[in-house]
């Protein structure tokens, strides 16, 4: 490590995709990870790139980054390609909102209207519509929304992928080391201590997720005010006589299928804290919700309960940022859109780096909105 070495803290999508796009722009970068590199919330996401269907009403600034986010996807999983010879498996089928019973059909149908009325790409389904689409459909279904450009990713092999551009790129992961605080002098970073022993270093980018609020050593007008939002999720295995082609969303549960056979059916949103455990009410609550939307899982192997973290702001849209602290940068607070919005982050952040200023596209997320 020189003095020129950008130090990332956090080797999930967010920090393995700032160091690998750094790395490509000429910079030597050191990546840290208290565990194994990706396997916190990236490895447990569903993959899904969903900025239509997880659209807010008051969140316009971020439906433009995320939607900005979607359309580098495809440049995106090409160089990772060129760079780590894998293939992320981004997949373009489209998603169905889906509506298992009035109440969800009345919710259904403002979801739509607002779509339309900011012209968003989507397309109302009667239940019999939407049971031709995908046969597997409970026919309870009353009805339904497609959504043609909602698409999804493989989040394990972006992680492998990841993990594979940063090494040929030159990069160092560093495992099961972490950060145990940065220091900061005159306003400027000036190290970080590992293993107890202080290194000088003027670049630091904080990005490990919902933990970033606990580095020590941040001065208090830096702290990123993020929080843990649990979420449990469920890994199916799909068999010959079962599976599904598309991601599948009612207001309560998704299912997203993937390549290899697996089907990722989730998720809890909870308010507790760091608590790493599932619970028999949050299997409960997916399985019911899943089962009546789509009765086919009932006899399908369950292989993984899965807890995760979203690192969730006080506004729950992401902090992708320079610092009043020099050297200081910040990329966290992604919550349920980590793995859609990881292009956008990584380019627009080796971008601050680089230039030394963010772009008009990024300066909605400043952490300095939250002053
Ligand atoms: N984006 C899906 C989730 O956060 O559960």
């Amino acid at each position: 490590m020189n003095n020129d070495t950008i130090a990332i803290i956090g080797g999930g999508v967010i920090g393995l995709s700032i160091g690998w796009q750094l790395l490509r722009n000429g910079q030597q970068v050191e990546i840290y990870d208290s565990n194994k590199a990706g396997r916190a919330a990236s490895w447990v996401s569903a993959g899904m790139l969903a900025p239509v269907s997880e659209a807010g009403f008051e969140e316009m600034e971020l439906l433009n980054l995320n939607l900005e986010s979607i359309k580098q996807f495809p440049k995106f999983a090409e160089e990772l390609k060129e760079d780590s010879g894998i293939d992320i498996d981004f997949r373009t089928e489209g998603t169905m909102m889906i509506a298992v019973d009035r109440d969800q059909a009345e919710q259904l149908r403002r979801l739509y209207e607002f779509r339309k009325k900011i012209e968003l790409p989507v397309e109302w389904l009667t239940g019999s519509e939407a049971r031709e689409r995908e046969p597997e459909l409970s026919p309870a279904i009353k009805s339904a929304v497609w959504i043609p450009n909602d698409y999804q990713v493989d989040n394990r092999n972006l992680i492998l992928a990841l993990i594979e551009a940063v090494k040929k790129r030159g990069g160092t992961i560093h495992e099961h080391t972490p950060v145990e605080s940065v220091s900061v002098t005159n306003d400027s970073i000036s190290g970080i201590t590992i293993n107890g022993e202080e290194k000088t270093i003027k670049r630091v980018v904080l990005a490990n997720g919902a933990w970033a609020r606990e580095m020590k050593g941040l001065p208090d007008n830096v702290r990123p005010p993020v929080r843990p939002v649990k979420g449990q999720i469920l890994t199916l295995r799909m068999t010959k006589e079962f599976t599904l082609q598309k991601v599948l969303r009612s207001p309560k549960v998704y299912f997203a299928p993937k390549k290899d056979g697996r089907l990722i059916v989730g998720a809890t949103v909870e308010e507790k804290g760091f608590e790493t455990f599932p619970t028999a009410g949050g299997v409960k609550y997916i399985l019911e919700e899943a089962w009546e939307a789509v009765p086919g899982i009932y006899d399908l192997p369950l292989e993984e309960i899965n807890v995760g973290f979203r690192p969730s702001s006080r506004d729950n849209e992401p902090i992708i940022s320079d610092t009043p602290v020099k050297g200081l940068y910040i990329a966290t607070g992604h919550y349920r859109h980590g793995i859609l919005l990881t292009p956008v982050t990584a380019y627009e952040m080796a971008g601050i780096i680089l230039n030394d200023k963010p772009s008009e596209l990024i300066k909605p997320f400043s952490l300095l909105r939250f002053r």
